[in-house]
């Protein structure tokens, strides 16, 4: 396509981009403008991220051409915020609200409810739904946005900005989210980085023949190189657990899956934009693929990997007691099969980044949520010492799990090498929804027994997991799953096995929960079975059975303080009252709605399982008295840049807004450990906690002050006040080491305990705990089930920030409700956002929040994690709600409207 100017304003400058016809706006408005506050998720106009207002209405800049805006003024947040006081109150609104937690969809937000609030001053609920309805956003459980918005036109003041742990501060790193400046991994790279794209296997088991390639160079200018298997250097093959590394960079010979990565071509971004990868020479020889569970377990089905029979990767084991004696008693056992699919992360920023060869070590650049692991993995891929990998950190917009895996950083890394010029790239949605990995489809058999005054008594569970075609995180779920099956109550006669199983479909691997929101789904369900059968309250049934202080796991663990299920569940008797009674009197006046209220509890155990699991987090003050917090746990969103920063300012004794970050790069900051397995508050908590004691024993001691004497940092001195009075300390009088007068690391690796060939150990040194209530009607006419509303109670031990554990149980809620409802990754079928239906703002109802504070032992500050267990009671609550507005038993998710609908007419409903 020709190149042309079209000239327009962008934020009341005028502009002229030359650009081709054809280009999206958003293209022109990043590449060629340099306006990087417009993200782009999806490409499509299906998440609205890239929302900008043309002549004030909002669009979808990739839905938009450039030429089409000749004469026209585009406004995009960064001129918003410079030029509109409005949207700047707005973006305040935001962080008070916790509107933002990674912040890609933020932009997009922030200028879609700019022209709501131009309209409409004082929107209601219901306005900013309508408005916003076309900005998607996998974090927040959208909640907090409409509060932000709603309140601004309904006297909202600001928030005080800072507090002690506890208080409810907005985000350290906030203001960059609301005014656009967050730089993600498509942000960062040199304007002249050259550009990778990968070349995939079209189907999920094909050997094939790469043709040509010098060939294919030569009759391609603008291209660079093309990347192979051939050009890894080291071992071809990467895992995130060292022991089943297992997934090549480049198939040799068979891809595995659609979305296997055989080659890499690399070229300027104009010849890559002219790259057709159809024309890529590779000859596809189809072969039969196994993606069910049943297939792949079928006696002559084909194996994935040699060494692994039968392509059960690897299994998981608990046995607690004499489970089958125990069903023997019971005076009635409940019994179900239960069955859920692959599930998309479906995170709104795509993976990204570029890389580039700096005195002989490779930078790497990119959106991750294990900086740390990443090192160690090019290392070993590369062949070279990890101290010649650098991995830096960009923002993340969003990583629920599937940013632990390594992505582009691979293609980046050997890219940089083969041309000794920076690279960059960023999958496409499509690209990223093939190639990454999913939630586990699992096949649940389970029998739970209870004795006629609704003790439970003995239970058995058998799961088999989808693992796709590389191990990633299959092993921690086979683990993960017989350890958490039980739910968080008392029984004492149990046993739990699990089998992960290869098939020729995308890896599955972490996902918010590793397997457990999966198996709670049968066990709450099997619960209100029991209940029902029993004529005892579904939530009192719970409360007789949940587990105590003192009270021994399945595992055999005994917690002596700190098990907070059972006031979760207690807190949410007047809510489940209430609601039971609002069902009744609603489903007497017939019709065909009809609503439920279902309820389900949660737990889950907090970092690895029985495994090292160390982070480091090492502060230092520089002689100008800045205090520097190298704060590696990565902040995906959640919070930890804050809750960490709160833990570590609480121990140092001074006020969290005398911090500066410094974040996960390699090369700066010690390895604080993965995001993941809700650890970073509780095990990089720990460390910043420690350091913050260190470094403030320190200063003390150079001040000669008292243990409880206020410190105060100033330029070059830091005043120690004790009831002697204050003491100086001259920072001149030391010399700097590595930039520092004063510094202090400290590492904390959680007292666990190996599980044994039974399953029995300590495989966690604590975990959170979580109960939520769902109240929900469905159309019997057309199977469509809305929710209502959510009660959820979450033991965190000790919120250090509300505001942030708030947004956590809200965004795991909405993930929830996905799960439960609409969610369904279909190889070659859903690969995009508007076939894979992820909750929008009209799909989240109102949710009330219950935190409750049972301290833990261990904690810091008392606290637990709670990444993973927001979610976790969510679709079972949903579920049991729905069996009661309707009377089916629901064992299968998504439970589609099709799929209700069909149920409920073989049920005997019109
Ligand atoms: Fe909305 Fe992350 S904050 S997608």
């Amino acid at each position: 396509m020709a190149d042309a100017s079209v000239t327009f304003t962008l934020n009341g400058t005028t502009v002229a981009p030359i650009a081709p016809t054809g280009e999206r706006l958003s293209a022109s408005l990043r590449s060629r403008l340099g306006a990087l506050d417009v993200k782009v998720g999806c490409n499509a106009g299906d998440c609205g991220a890239c929302t900008v207002l043309v002549a004030g209405a909002p669009v979808c800049a990739c839905l938009t051409l450039v030429h089409q805006m000749a004469g026209k003024a585009v406004e995009t947040l960064a001129g918003l915020m410079a030029h509109d006081p409005m949207t700047r109150r707005l973006a305040d609104s935001f962080q008070d609200h916790h509107a933002a937690q990674c912040g890609i969809c933020t932009p997009g937000m922030l200028v879609a409810a700019t022209a709501l609030l131009r309209a409409t001053p004082a929107p209601t609920e219901q306005q900013v739904q309508d408005a916003l309805g076309g900005v998607l956003c996998r974090c927040t459980g959208y909640r907090g946005i409409i509060d932000a918005v709603v309140a601004l036109g309904h006297g909202w003041q600001a928030m005080p900005e800072t507090g002690p742990v506890g208080a409810r501060v907005r985000r350290l790193d906030g203001w960059a989210k609301v005014a656009g400046l967050e730089r993600f991994g498509d942000d960062l790279a040199p304007a002249d980085a050259l550009m990778v794209q990968v070349i995939r296997s079209p189907h999920p088991h094909a050997s094939f023949t790469l043709g040509d390639l010098e060939g294919f160079l030569a009759a391609h200018p603008g291209l660079s190189a093309v990347l192979t298997a051939k050009d890894v250097p080291g071992r071809n093959a990467f895992g995130v657990i060292p022991a089943y590394a297992d997934q090549p960079v480049f198939a040799e010979q068979t891809a595995l899956y659609r979305g296997d990565a055989v080659a890499a071509v690399v070229g300027t971004a104009e010849a890559m934009a002219r790259f057709d990868p159809a024309t890529f020479p590779v000859e596809w020889h189809p072969m039969p693929a196994v993606q069910s569970l049943a297939e792949a377990l079928a006696p002559d089905a084909p194996r994935l990997h040699p060494t692994r029979a039968g392509n059960v990767m690897c299994g998981g084991l608990v046995v607690r007691g004499q489970a089958e004696t125990a069903l023997a008693r019971a005076d009635l056992v409940a019994t179900g099969r239960f069955a859920t699919g692959f599930v998309e992360h479906a995170y709104i920023e795509p993976e990204a980044g570029f890389a580039e060869v700096i005195d002989g070590v490779v930078e790497i650049t990119a959106c991750t949520q294990a900086p740390g692991m990443d090192r160690a993995s090019m290392a070993e891929i590369l062949g070279c010492d990890p101290a010649q990998v650098r991995i830096i950190p960009s923002a993340v917009g969003g990583g629920f799990g599937s940013k632990l895996d390594l992505s582009v950083q691979p293609f980046l890394a050997l890219a940089a090498l083969k041309t000794g010029k920076p690279v960059r790239m960023a999958y496409g949605r499509t690209e990223s929804m093939q190639a990454t990995t999913k939630r586990h489809p699992s096949d649940i058999t389970m029998q739970i027994g209870a004795t006629r005054d609704g003790a439970l008594c003995g239970m058995v569970l058998t799961g088999i997991f989808n693992t796709g075609a590389y191990a990633s995180w299959g092993p921690t779920v086979a683990t993960r799953v017989p350890v958490h099956g039980s739910g968080p109550y008392r029984i004492a006669d149990y046993r739990a096995t699990s089998r992960a199983i290869h098939s020729h479909n995308p890896p599955s691997g972490a996902f918010r929960g590793f397997g457990v929101p999966q198996v709670a789904i049968a066990q709450e369900s099997l619960f209100d079975d029991l209940a029902i059968r029993l004529g005892i309250d579904r939530l009192e049934f719970r409360i007789a059975n949940a587990l105590g202080n003192g009270d021994a796991t399945v595992c055999g663990q005994v917690f002596a303080s700190g098990v907070g299920i059972k006031a979760c569940l207690e807190a949410l008797k007047p809510a489940w009252a209430a609601a039971l009674a609002e069902v009744a009197s609603f489903n007497a006046m017939g019709g065909t709605l009809r609503r439920g209220v279902g309820v389900a509890a949660g737990w889950y155990g907090c970092g690895n399982t029985s495994m090292p699991n160390p982070s480091t987090i090492t502060c230092g003050i520089r002689a100008d008295g800045t205090l520097v917090l190298h704060q590696g746990a990565v902040d995906i969103g959640q919070g930890a840049n804050t809750v960490i920063a709160q833990i570590f300012a609480q121990a140092l004794g001074v006020p969290v807004a005398a911090l500066t970050l410094v974040g996960g790069d390699t090369a700066i900051t010690p390895d604080a450990g993965k995001t993941s397995a809700s650890r970073q508050t509780f095990v990089s908590g720990n460390a910043a906690l420690a350091a913050g004691a260190a470094l403030r024993a320190q200063v003390l001691r150079h001040s000669n002050a008292a243990d409880d004497a206020v410190l105060l940092f100033g330029a070059g001195k830091i005043t120690a006040t004790d009831s002697a009075g204050p003491h100086v300390l001259d920072l001149s009088r030391f010399t700097p080491s590595a930039g520092y007068v004063l510094q202090a690391t400290q590492t904390y690796d959680p007292p666990t305990r190996p599980l044994d060939a039974y399953g029995q150990g300590a495989p966690y040194a604590q975990y959170g705990y979580a109960a939520q209530m769902a109240l929900v009607e469905v159309d019997i006419q057309t199977g469509q089930t809305r929710a209502l509303r959510f009660v959820a109670a979450h033991d965190v031990g000790r919120a250090i920030n509300p505001g942030l554990v708030e947004g956590q149980i809200q965004g795991g809620i909405a993930m929830g409700i996905g799960m439960a409802l609409m969610e369904e990754y279909l190889p070659g079928r859903t690969e995009n956002l508007h076939d894979y239906l992820i909750p929008t703002i009209g799909d989240v109802p109102p949710i009330t929040t219950i935190i409750i504070e049972e301290p833990d032992e261990h904690g810091p500050y008392g606290a637990k994690g709670l990444g993973e267990h927001a979610l976790i009671p969510t679709a079972p609550a949903l579920l049991n709600a729905i069996r009661h507005a309707t009377g089916i038993v629901v064992t299968s998710v998504p439970v589609t409207p099709a799929r209700l609908r069909h149920a409920l007419t073989e049920a005997g409903y019109d």
